[in-house]
């Protein structure tokens, strides 16, 4: 595989990441509405959920005919569990826009055969909707894409995953317990995402720095998950002037 360059984009504040963020998203559903949106969770997408929410309710922009496939979701969190990613998704967007619910797909996580549910996600994904337009990333502090956690290979596809260390510590701010933070999930894995047609990764923040830096600049390697994006052709990175600061 070849390695390509990555566009990177660097903005002022984390406000301005979501609006560049925001107007590629809206774009693309504009000229397309049946774009089929891969989706992230976490604190950085929110400002970009935000600016979308407000463009429906203000100018009754249309998700109608848009899909949605999540990356991951916790294993063992029901979707009413109010730190699943489904209940995230539906509450900081989908409860505030006219998708149609049934064209949202997110992984689920009280499956009784993980392998199984991971190998349908693909499936609907792949076979019934065509693969994703437009996918949407954070960044671990440690690299991770989804919860592909560092020694995820090239060739991963949707799975379920132990959590690292570092995700479980960066994660515990979300629950009451350390006990309570999840410890395995399912993910899409690198192969799968990177057969996105476009990909933006959003980051912010100084505790991305580093990651940041060795994604753009370090070896490819499954050390670093997100440094296999740059074997994409169609790849950006959009992130603040703190997490671009040892670039
Ligand atoms: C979430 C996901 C994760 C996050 C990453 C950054 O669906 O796949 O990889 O994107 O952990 O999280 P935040 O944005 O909370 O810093």
């Amino acid at each position: 595989m070849d390695e390509k360059t990555i566009q990177v984009i660097v903005c002022e504040d984390k406000k301005d990441v979501g609006f560049k963020a925001f107007r590629i998203f809206s774009d693309a559903i504009y000229s397309n509405p049946e774009t089929v949106l891969g989706l992230a969770t976490g604190s950085t997408p929110v400002e970009m959920y935000k600016q979308l929410i407000a463009l429906h309710k203000e100018k009754g922009f249309n998700f109608s005919k848009t899909a949605s496939f999540n990356l991951d979701e916790y294993f063992m969190l029901a979707s009413d569990h109010p730190q699943s990613y489904r209940y995230f998704m539906n509450d900081v967007l989908f409860n505030h826009i006219n998708i149609d619910k049934t064209r949202t797909h997110v992984l689920n996580g009280v499956c009784k055969t993980p392998q199984s549910e991971c190998q349908q996600f693909e499936e609907i994904l792949f076979e019934q909707y065509g693969g994703v337009d437009l996918q949407l990333l954070g960044i671990g502090s440690n690299g991770h894409i989804a919860f592909n956690e560092p020694g995820s290979t090239l060739d991963s596809r949707t799975r379920i995953v132990d959590l690292n260390q570092q995700t479980k510590k960066d994660n515990a701010r979300f629950f009451q317990k350390q006990e309570d933070v999840p410890t395995q999930a399912l993910t899409m894995g690198i192969g799968t995402i990177l057969e996105a047609r476009k990909i933006v990764l959003l980051a912010t923040g100084e505790n991305k720095a580093e990651a940041i830096n060795d994604a753009i600049n370090g070896p490819i390697t499954p050390d670093v998950p997100a440094s296999f994006l740059r074997y994409h052709p169609d790849c950006v990175f959009i992130v603040d002037k703190d997490a671009a600061a040892i670039l």
